[in-house]
């Protein structure tokens, strides 16, 4: 096993995503992990990961007995800095920053530089710099500004990397992690979607046991792909609760109820006219998440304990746990409770499993593939959890409901025509608490005002509004107004986020 130590760089995760992809299994470990604990998990090789510290003050309570053991390691940016300081050598405080794409030169004879060009571009974000490399080290590698780039013990088993191969503008990057695995640490790649469904079903049998369990169903990808998972290795164990709160979007239920209730041990629950008594009123974004958020909880609990479970699953992923080992990364503040079905909060009774908790999204999406999941479930645009209730403004009606889940579907369908639906984020509409005066067939009109707002995004924390073509949007607006009743006027969302969210509410 791999195991990447994070002193908090923003491309930790980068690291992980990168050595998956080269087939090998790791993890992101605390920087604070002991060295016993390193044994005990069965590491055989670290990779220290870059971060904003200064090595001079070990500031991070790292265990530096870790170096001095006998794993294979591989610093990276401050981690070659701690290998450095930790080995008796120097590192000094740089009075210009190399950032950005930088010449490297590496030492050809050197195995974790095989096949690598004799210029190779990589990507640099430092001040400090090895100034003096420790006895019993060698240097094999330089750029144009820094002498020391690259470093290596003479037992050939701990190395030492100023530049990030995780980043992609490291044009080399991937090849140097591979001669490092490979070469070097002699680990076989097989780390595969066999490899991935067999720990996510040892996970389950281990935790579950004969004990039953529920999950709730969103007909999102991971929660889809947890119920399938949680079936068969808990069977008749395990229930896939499918809460219709009224706020779906179009032929939504029917689809879901479709494609499960043969396939998994399934309950649909019919909960629309609850959820919308008790939002009728509400006219606060935060107000209506809390309320049916807290409804979503008191239907599973009483489910669950109608089912006798005792465990709770989550389809919880692992950048989410990742947040929680880095360092520096205080509390953000909160924008919006987010809540969705597959992530009910902790604090129910349920004792939780989470399988997929070592896992990223592109992982998901590959067994999800080998299971067979339909395109609408692998590829769908994320939905927040109170669905359509966010995408109306102020208060929430069935008419209103009704005008925006047709107003919604017109803008998937033209989306889909016009071949970009797998190529954005995400694409909706949005109701309005305005009217506005319009014409149709020369009598005068007061209707409703409908947002469209397309977006592109990586990870829904940073989006750009899509610079549509004019004949796409003008053929939503179009059908917009001609078949939905109520609605006389179709505006475009130009903002990105920030300064805006993604959702209105
Ligand atoms: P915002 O509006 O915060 O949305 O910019 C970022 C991304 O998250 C989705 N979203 C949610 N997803 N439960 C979810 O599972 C929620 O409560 C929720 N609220 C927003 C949103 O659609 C966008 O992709």
């Amino acid at each position: 096993m791999i195991g990447i130590i994070d002193f908090g760089s923003q491309y930790t995760q980068l690291i992980a995503r990168r050595i998956r992809e080269l087939k090998f299994y790791c993890e992101i470990l605390h920087h604070q992990t002991k060295l016993e604990e390193l044994k005990a998990k069965g590491v055989k090789v670290i990779i220290l990961s870059g971060g904003p510290g200064h090595v001079s003050n070990n500031q991070l309570n790292f265990d530096v007995r870790i170096l001095k053991s006998d794993f294979y390691i591989l610093g990276i940016c401050y981690g070659m800095q701690l290998i450095a300081k930790v080995f008796g050598g120097k590192v000094s405080h740089g009075k210009i920053r190399e950032y950005g794409k930088t010449i490297f030169y590496p030492d050809k004879k050197e195995k974790i530089f095989k096949n690598l060009k004799n210029e190779t571009v990589v990507w640099m974000s430092h001040w400090d710099y090895v100034s003096k490399i420790p006895q019993n080290f060698e240097i094999i590698g330089k750029t144009e500004n820094i002498e020391i780039s690259a470093i290596k013990d003479k037992d050939g088993k701990i190395y030492g990397i100023q530049f990030h191969p995780e980043v992609v503008h490291t044009e080399e990057g991937k090849k140097v992690l591979k001669n490092f695995l490979l070469d070097i640490c002699k680990l076989t790649p097989n780390w595969n979607s066999f490899s991935m469904v067999k720990k996510i079903e040892e996970e389950i049998k281990e935790k579950v046991g004969n004990k039953r369990v529920i999950c709730g169903l969103s007909g999102g990808i991971d929660s889809s792909l947890l119920s399938i998972i949680l079936n068969n290795v808990c069977g008749k164990n395990s229930l896939s609760i499918f809460v219709n709160n009224g706020f779906l979007r179009k032929n939504e239920p029917e689809q879901i109820i479709n494609f499960f209730e043969n396939k998994v041990n399934f309950k649909y629950i019919d909960a629309s006219k609850t959820f919308l008594e008790k939002i009728r009123n509400v006219e606060d974004p935060e107000e209506k998440r809390k309320i049916i958020g807290n409804t979503f909880i008191e239907i599973f609990e009483k489910e669950g304990e109608n089912f006798g479970a005792e465990f709770l699953a989550q389809g919880t992923l692992y950048p989410d746990v990742i947040e929680s080992i880095s360092p520096f990364k205080g509390p953000s503040a909160r924008i919006k409770t987010h809540h969705n079905v597959g992530g009910l909060p902790e604090k129910m009774k349920f004792k939780l499993v989470e399988p997929f908790k070592f896992l990223f999204k592109d992982e998901i999406r590959k067994i999800a593939r080998k299971f067979n999941l339909p395109d609408f479930i692998i590829n769908r645009h994320p939905f927040p959890g109170p669905g359509l209730a966010v995408r109306i403004i102020g208060p929430v009606t069935e008419e209103r409901l009704e005008i925006l889940r047709e107003a919604d579907i017109i803008v998937e369908e033209e989306i889909k025509k016009a071949d970009l639906y797998n190529k954005i984020w995400q694409a909706f509409a949005v109701l309005l608490p305005v009217k506005s005066v319009g014409i149709m067939g020369d009598k005068r009109t007061y209707a409703n005002v409908i947002a469209i707002r397309i977006v592109k995004s990586k990870d829904g924390m940073t989006a750009d509004w899509v610079k549509i073509q004019y004949k796409v949007l003008e053929k939503i607006s179009n059908r917009i107004v001609n078949e939905v009743k109520e609605v006389n006027r179709v505006v475009y969302d130009i903002t990105s986020k920030p300064p805006a969210t993604i959702e209105w509410e």
